[in-house]
């Protein structure tokens, strides 16, 4: 279902109202006793203490304002998210903001939201309760800024449902089909290539990984082109869709590490959310995004660690293990992208174990080459939609770690230490355009939930491409 939120003349009888900081718009509860008063205005200390006030027979929340130093946008989406939590404890399922200004009503609206968000096609009880509908007053915001935020939750939740498909249902064919199929609603296009065509652009990281797989590989091509858009030239946004990930024949071992590995294609989700917002929201942006599709398992025909592969450039890999198979895919849609002449270039990708040791589950690694403007401009996004992203560092000495004795490079670092950063410096040999990398393997996959976030795929990717986007310059 579409995120229910509309503007409102005024609430509806059946709504639960919130308040901002106290603030009671006239026309709202004049009958309103100083006892009332002072249980409408307790702060809760924290976010599960959150409890609605009755008076004549309405229900109020009140938000507190966000505590010195604390981020804004952020405080008020944890609001939200406590205000689903006590909409469900008491059974009210529509609610009207009418007080605060916009960027807080929206806020609250998002939080509500993205933690009314469940994935429970396989179970034959669902919940029973569902927030029905989110109102705006309408002198708080505009019907454009609503329409960019139901866009940008949609595109999150579409971005979900893809992560928490399990793979024997999500194969790459049916990952392609699923995006494009959303695309009739939003508004981009989607070509798929099959494996002939695979084979005929050499793209040898994706042949090589699918190697042991009884399934076909696809590499998807996405594009949203408006009529007039501000860049000439396209930005590109590249997704790792590997659909699941045993690790191939350097096998994964199954607790905490191949029983998630179906949050592997977490990248291609998110560039797929991320085109669905841009495109349902009419950003005036040319988007391509490229998602080269497989699952990685071993197989008789599996590759094999020691292997020499030959990539869509004409780069000869040597394989030291097979389950650094993210960079080999990635790679072939970074060579391809070249030929798209892009502005710039993004890559989402949950790639490495090691970026999840540096960050934990609360932030993305950033690396790159495009320019320091994009790179702060990407980091602000990161501040507004709290899907942080931190940089690290592509010098060269990282790269000499990935130099092998007997091809041109090998796909993994001869040191342990730093893999978020080897990965970064393999991706960076098959660009010669501004380009971004994002590592997302800890926040796209919760082992529990946190705030409106689910445990399982939160969507991570899109609420910050979306930000960043919508304030492309
Ligand atoms: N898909 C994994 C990375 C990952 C780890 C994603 C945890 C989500 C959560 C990736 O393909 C991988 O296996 N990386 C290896 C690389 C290593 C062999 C160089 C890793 O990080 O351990
Ligand atoms: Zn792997
Ligand atoms: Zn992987």
């Amino acid at each position: 279902m579409p995120a229910p939120i509309k503007l409102k003349s005024k609430p509806s009888g059946e709504d639960a109202i919130c308040l901002i900081a106290g603030k009671i718009p006239t026309g709202i509860a004049t009958d309103i006793t100083s006892s009332d008063k002072k249980a409408l205005l307790a702060k809760p200390t924290e976010w599960q203490d959150l409890i609605s006030t009755t008076i004549s027979g309405i229900t109020y929340f009140n938000i507190p304002e966000p505590k010195k130093g604390a981020n804004s946008t952020e405080h008020y989406r944890l609001a939200g998210s406590a205000i689903c939590d006590a909409l469900k404890a008491i059974n009210i399922a529509s609610i009207t903001i009418v007080s605060g200004t916009q960027e807080q009503a929206l806020a609250i609206a998002e939080g509500i939201w993205l933690k009314n968000y469940r994935f429970e096609k396989y179970k034959k009880e669902k919940n029973s309760f569902e927030i029905k509908s989110i109102g705006i007053q309408s002198d708080l915001s505009s019907k454009k800024e609503v329409q960019s935020l139901i866009a940008k939750l949609d595109g999150i939740c579409f971005a979900r449902d893809l992560v928490n498909e399990p793979a024997n249902i999500l194969t790459a064919t049916e990952l392609a089909k699923r995006i494009k199929d959303e695309g009739k609603k939003a508004g981009y296009t989607v070509d798929i290539f099959g494996k002939t065509k695979i084979k005929s652009l050499k793209m040898g990281g994706l042949l090589s990984v699918n190697q042991g797989s009884t399934k076909e590989p696809t590499f998807s091509i996405i594009e949203y082109k408006p009529s007039k858009p501000k860049n000439k030239r396209p930005i590109v946004l590249v997704g790792k869709g590997i659909v699941y990930d045993t690790g191939g024949l350097s096998l994964k071992p199954t607790p905490n590490s191949m029983d998630i590995m179906k949050c592997d294609m977490g990248g291609a989700a998110a560039v797929a959310g991320a085109i669905y917002a841009a495109a349902a929201a009419e950003l005036p942006l040319h988007i391509i995004g490229l998602i080269p599709a497989t699952d990685n398992q071993p197989g008789p025909d599996a590759y094999a660690p020691g292997d020499v592969i030959t990539m869509m450039d004409g780069t000869k890999v040597e394989i030291m293990n097979t389950d650094a198979e993210g960079r080999l895919v990635l790679a072939d849609a970074l060579v391809y992208a070249k030929k798209l002449k892009p502005q710039l270039t993004i890559d989402l990708a949950t790639l490495t174990g090691s970026s999840m040791a540096a960050l934990g589950y609360y932030a993305a690694a950033l690396m790159g080459t495009a320019d320091d403007k994009m790179k702060s401009s990407l980091k602000n996004a990161g501040t507004s939609s709290w899907e942080r992203v931190v940089e690290f560092p592509l010098w060269d000495d990282y790269g000499n770690d990935l130099k092998s004795d007997i091809a041109d490079i090998k796909n993994l670092g001869s040191t342990p230490l730093a893999g978020l950063i080897h990965a970064g410096k393999f991706l960076e040999g098959f660009t010669d355009y501004p380009w971004m990398h994002i590592d997302i393997a800890g926040p796209a996959y919760l082992p529990s939930s946190r705030g409106y976030l689910p445990k399982g795929g939160t969507g991570f990717g899109v609420n910050l491409l979306f930000n960043f986007l919508k304030d492309y310059k």
